[in-house]
């Protein structure tokens, strides 16, 4: 349905100010109320301004259950989350009220697999630690043995879930001579591009140097990084997730890292978000962590912004969404 002049344009909440490309076409086409702040809405909040809307626009940090949906009301038509991954949201909640969920695949990609190998590459060669270093006045001169990292070349590269973005992080590593093994259940099982070689998880911690996590965060994956996962991994070995924190159980990865069982681990992503700084983790030198911003490139985050106004957009107007991730509401 087109709305033209005479029509009354459709109510959206958006929780937070997102990129342009997104924001301008939500503004011109419905009556939109925009959550100002850098932080979320509260719960409250939340509850309250989405009473009576027609569509939701909402991040990874909102939590959207079926109280949210009952508050907004049965003119609530679409719920379009400014992410790829949708476990902030009850999809089951949202299908049981025939509410389309839309999310934005496909164009943050590259940018999380960049920020996987770079995270990849910074723990196997100590850089975050090598910089601390040399800030704290430790370097007085150049030393055979001082900061010795990890080689890359004719190294194992294991890389669990083998969707869009492990693929991509298979593609990254082509160039660096390594071996690159995967494990997933669902992937199917020809990768006619990829050097990549199928395996079970055992095989793959047992002969990986670096073990890199791309599942969504699922009942079935929550710590499937556990204590047993990181007594299987080599002692040289480097995990990194740019996955989703409850992927990985932190205490389990606490105790592995302080006995020195792991060479490292580069975090993007925690559980909770932000982590707390009283976190034991950031006492180790051997974990880096950054806040979260595997997509924080330009072009993922104007992307973003815009596939999700689309998905906001179609859903108000009545369409089917580009990106839905419960079609069955359309059958
Ligand atoms: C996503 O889109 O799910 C990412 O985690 C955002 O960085």
């Amino acid at each position: 349905m087109q709305y033209t002049s005479g029509m009354e344009k459709p109510k959206v909440f958006v929780t937070r100010i997102i990129r342009d490309k997104g924001l301008d076409p939500v503004k011109e086409t419905c009556q939109a109320d925009i959550w100002p702040e850098e932080m979320p809405p509260s719960r409250e909040v939340l509850l309250e301004r989405v009473r009576g809307v027609d569509g939701l626009l909402c991040l990874l940090t909102d939590r959207i259950d079926g109280e949210v949906m009952d508050a907004a009301g049965p003119g609530l038509k679409v719920i379009s989350n400014h992410a790829v991954g949708f476990d902030n949201i009850d999809v089951a909640a949202a299908t049981a009220r025939g509410i389309p969920v839309g999310n934005t695949p496909g164009i943050l990609t590259d940018a999380t697999a960049d920020m996987a190998f770079a995270l990849m590459m910074a723990a196997g060669r100590r850089v975050v630690e090598a910089e601390k270093f040399l800030r704290a006045g430790k370097w007085k001169t150049w030393g055979p043995s001082m900061l010795l990292g990890l080689d890359f070349a004719g190294a194992t590269l294991g890389i669990v879930g083998f969707g869009r973005i492990g693929q991509a992080m298979a593609k990254r590593v082509t160039g660096f001579d390594m071996r690159v093994l995967y494990y997933d259940p669902n992937a199917s099982s020809s990768t006619p591009d990829l050097p990549a070689i199928s395996t079970d998880l055992d095989t793959l911690l047992r002969e990986s140097n670096f073990v890199s996590i791309h599942v969504p965060l699922t009942p079935e994956t929550r710590h499937l990084v556990n204590a047993d996962f990181l007594a299987k991994m080599k002692p040289e070995a480097v995990l990194v997730n740019t996955a989703r924190g409850g992927v990985l159980d932190q205490s389990a990865l606490y105790k592995t890292l302080k006995e020195h069982r792991i060479f490292a681990a580069a975090l993007d992503v925690t559980d909770p978000e932000p982590l707390p700084l009283d976190s034991p983790l950031l006492e180790l030198d051997n974990c880096i962590i950054v806040p979260h911003i595997a997509s924080a490139s330009v072009y993922s985050r104007d992307m973003m912004a815009f596939l999700a106004a689309k998905n906001l957009i179609a859903g108000v107007s009545g369409e089917r969404l580009e990106h839905c991730v419960n079609p069955e509401v359309y059958s």
